[in-house]
C-alpha cells in the first residue's frame, strides 16, 4: 500500500512512513500477530474485527470480502472496527476495477480537524475514495481527505520553510494561520472548504459522515477518541470505541445491465468533462485520478527518486532489522 502511494506520487503516505508502522508494531500498539475476522455477516453486509492489526492487512482482508460479496450479490459493504491506519484509501477502491466493480473506501483517522466554527481538534482528516471502471478510458479514481489540506502537505511546507495557503488551518488560540508550525504546536486543520463562504460547513459534514459510518455506527473509536499515530500523541486512557474504523464497499457495474454498457457511459462522462472550455489558469480539465495515474506512468518510465533523508531512514531501519537496502 505504501509503495503504491509513492508510485502514485502521494509521497506523504509512502515509504517515508514505514518507520512509524514498524515502531507501532514493535511497541505492540499494533498487534503483530493479528487475525482479522468476520463477527457479523449478512449476504452483502459484514462487520469485521481487525484484532488491532496493521491497517493495510485488515483493510486488504476486509476489502476482499466486499469484492467477493459484490460478485455474489451485486453489492458488498464491510464495516471494520479495531483496526489501525490503513494508508491511502484509493488503494482499496481500485482493487475491484478489474472485476467491473465500483470501489469505495473510507476511514476515520486521529483528530486534527476542528468542527466548523470550533477551535479544537475533534475529527480526523477522514478520507473517502471511490473508483469507477471505464471501458476505453482509464478509471475515474476519487481519493480525498475531507480536510482543507492534508497533514502530509503541512509537514512538507514545514520542512521546506514554506507557508500553507490561507483558510486551511488555525493556531491553538483559534486564529487563522498560514504557518505550518502552528498546526504542529496544537492548532487544528479546517474542514474541506475552509471558510463559510467557500463551504467549510460542507467539509465538516463530509468528515462527519465518514466518522459516523466508520466509527459511531459499527463501534470503532470516533472523533477525538480515535487512537493517534505514533508521531502524534500518547494513547488516550479514556478509550471510546475499538480502534480505527473503516468502510469498504463494492458495487457490480453489471447489477442492472451489461457492465460494458455502463462503463461506456463512464467513458462518455469522462469525454464530457474533458471536452469543455478551459480557463487560462488551468490549461486543461483533468478527471479525478489523472494526476496519480500520470505520476505512476512517469515513475514507471523514469524510476522513482526517493528523497535523501527518506532513503537514509530506510537504510537505518533495514539495519535495525538486519536487512540491507540495495540503493
Ligand atoms: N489513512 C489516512 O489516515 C489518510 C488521511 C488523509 C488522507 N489520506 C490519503 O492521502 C491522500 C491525499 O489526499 P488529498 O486530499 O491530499 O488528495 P489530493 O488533494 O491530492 O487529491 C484529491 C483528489 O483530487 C483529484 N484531483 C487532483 N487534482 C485534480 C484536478 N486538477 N482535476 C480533477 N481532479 C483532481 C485527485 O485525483 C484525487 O482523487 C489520499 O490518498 C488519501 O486517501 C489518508
Amino acid at each position: 500500500v505504501i509503495c503504491t502511494a509513492d508510485e502514485w506520487g502521494i509521497r506523504s503516505h509512502g515509504v517515508a512512513r514505514l518507520r512509524f508502522y514498524c515502531e507501532m508494531l514493535i511497541q505492540k500498539r499494533i498487534n503483530p500477530v493479528a487475525r482479522p475476522h468476520i463477527v457479523k455477516s449478512r449476504p452483502s453486509l459484514v462487520l469485521v474485527d481487525g484484532d488491532n492489526g496493521l491497517g493495510m492487512l485488515v483493510g486488504s482482508f476486509s476489502n476482499a470480502i466486499a469484492i467477493e460479496r459484490a460478485k455474489e450479490t451485486g453489492i458488498g459493504w464491510v464495516h471494520v472496527i479495531n483496526s489501525n491506519h490503513f494508508g491511502i484509501a484509493g488503494y482499496y477502491a481500485v482493487q475491484g476495477l478489474k472485476d467491473n466493480l465500483i470501489g469505495i473506501a473510507m476511514t476515520n483517522t486521529p483528530p486534527l480537524v476542528a468542527p466548523f466554527g470550533g477551535i479544537e481538534r475533534r475529527l480526523g482528516t477522514n478520507p473517502i475514495s471511490m473508483a469507477f471502471p471505464a471501458y476505453k478510458e482509464p478509471p475515474v479514481v476519487i481519493d480525498l481527505a475531507t480536510s482543507a489540506i492534508s497533514l502530509g502537505a503541512v509537514e512538507n511546507s514545514d520542512r521546506e520553510d514554506d507557508e500553507v495557503p490561507p483558510c486551511c488551518l488555525i493556531d491553538a488560540s483559534g486564529a487563522p494561520s498560514t504557518t505550518p508550525r502552528d498546526l504542529l504546536e496544537g492548532g487544528s486543520l479546517l474542514p474541506l472548504g475552509g471558510a463559510r463562504a467557500t463551504g467549510g460547513h460542507k467539509g465538516y459534514c463530509l468528515a462527519s459522515m465518514v466518522d459516523l459510518m466508520c466509527g459511531v455506527f459499527p463501534g470503532a473509536s470516533w472523533g477525538p477518541f480515535v487512537p493517534p499515530f505514533i508521531n502524534q500523541a500518547p494513547i488516550l486512557e479514556n478509550k471510546v470505541g475499538r480502534g480505527i474504523g473503516h468502510v469498504f464497499g463494492a458495487i457490480s457495474t453489471g447489477a442492472f445491465e451489461d457492465p460494458l454498457v455502463v462503463q461506456s457511459r463512464v467513458d462518455e462522462w469522462i469525454y464530457t468533462m474533458r471536452n469543455t472550455k478551459v480557463s487560462e489558469w488551468a490549461g486543461e480539465v483533468l478527471v479525478p485520478g489523472d494526476p496519480e495515474r500520470r505520476a505512476a506512468e512517469d515513475n514507471a518510465r523514469n524510476g522513482l527518486a526517493l528523497e535523501v533523508n527518506v532513503a537514509e531512514d530506510l537504510r537505518r531501519l533495514g539495519q535495525e532489522f538486519g536487512l540491507k537496502l540495495e540503493i
